[in-house]
């Protein structure tokens, strides 16, 4: 595993993630959902998705569980340095620091997660081990910390100098208002990569990571690390992860929400539309922030949509990695 993580990290710096099979569709024109249901499946958020997509099919054709996919898949995102918004590169909260959430779930239905967590460049192996070796889901800060310590992960600044730079930059007026769809910026990603996946038994699992929002309150935990509002799997259902303004969906429970209207017989398009429209009623701040949700049902057929445009997604099923821009409320 360790080899493995260093290989990632290297490749990462090294500029190589372009070169993961998959990663040249990144950018094709959008297109509308195919409405494919077959297996495996991979879905997940944003341009970093198609590498990510592309490591997870790797691993699931090698013989690895879902679980081992979806885990692998979105390593590869918190190991690259230059993704301003998941693990090492990712920007600080208002007092530098850089802060991580991360979720997984499995088939069994057997979650972990851990919030708030620093120098940790893999949280997401950690939030694995809190599901598969404690009694616990979720562990915050310090003792996340000291569990991942004691669990062998080796401590790392994860403040580059590039995100130290837009700190300082964003000091000097120190106003807080996320922008929307600020991926669409050069070189900049938006938020969170959930990720999805479905092999050929028709077993689910998910991960989702993130430093979360730039500039944000030492201490605030975001949607992310928590079940049910960032991450969702039910073997017998579906799945479903979100990203974007955090607090909006935290408030809704959106991920699980996706995941029991697809219960009651909404299509995963469908659910992830509905969730829109609950924040839309619920939460004034909807029209100035973004979130899109992404859900997998249990046939492999997949869905998306988004509070504003511009929230775009990868999905690779039946041997083709490509993006897609989600429908979107406004
Ligand atoms: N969706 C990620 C966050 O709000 O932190």
């Amino acid at each position: 595993m360790l080899n493995r993580r260093k290989f990632l990290e290297k490749a990462a710096a090294a500029g190589m993630l372009s070169l993961v099979p998959g990663m040249l569709k990144a950018n094709t024109e959008a297109i509308q959902n195919p409405l494919k249901k077959s297996l495996p499946a991979f879905i997940s958020t944003w341009n970093h998705g198609i590498a990510a997509n592309a490591e997870g099919m790797k691993v699931l054709s090698s013989g690895g569980s879902v679980v081992d996919a979806v885990e692998n898949a979105v390593m590869l995102i918190e190991a690259d340095p230059e993704n301003a918004s998941v693990g090492i590169g990712g920007w600080p909260d208002r007092e530098g620091i850089v802060t991580l959430d991360a979720s997984i779930m499995g088939p069994d239905g057997n979650a972990g997660s851990v919030c708030f967590l620093q120098n940790i460049l893999h949280p997401v192996s950690v939030a694995r081990l809190v599901m598969e070796k404690t009694p616990h889901v979720i562990l915050a800060g310090e003792g996340a910390l000291l569990f991942a310590r004691q669990s062998g992960f080796k401590e790392k600044n994860l403040l580059t100098p590039k995100a130290k730079e837009a700190w300082e930059k964003w000091l000097k007026e120190s106003k807080y208002d996320p922008v929307i769809n600020w991926e669409n910026e050069p070189n900049k990603y938006h938020d969170t990569i959930g990720l999805l996946a479905i092999d050929q038994k028709g077993d689910l699992a998910g991960a989702c990571t993130t430093s979360g929002l730039a500039f944000k309150m030492h201490g605030r935990v975001g949607d992310s690390p928590i079940i049910g509002a960032g991450l969702f799997v039910d073997n017998e259902v579906g799945a479903a992860t979100a990203t974007g303004m955090g607090e909006l969906v935290l408030k809704t429970l959106g991920s699980f929400l996706v995941v029991e209207l697809m219960r009651n017989g909404r299509n995963p398009m469908e659910a992830c539309k509905e969730a829109v429209l609950r924040i839309v009623k619920k939460d004034p701040e909807n029209v100035k922030r973004q979130v899109g949700f992404i859900a997998l049902g249990k046939n492999g057929e997949t869905g998306a949509f988004s509070l504003q445009p511009g929230f775009n997604y990868a999905l690779y099923q039946e041997g083709i990695n490509e993006m897609f821009d989600s429908k979107s409320y406004y």
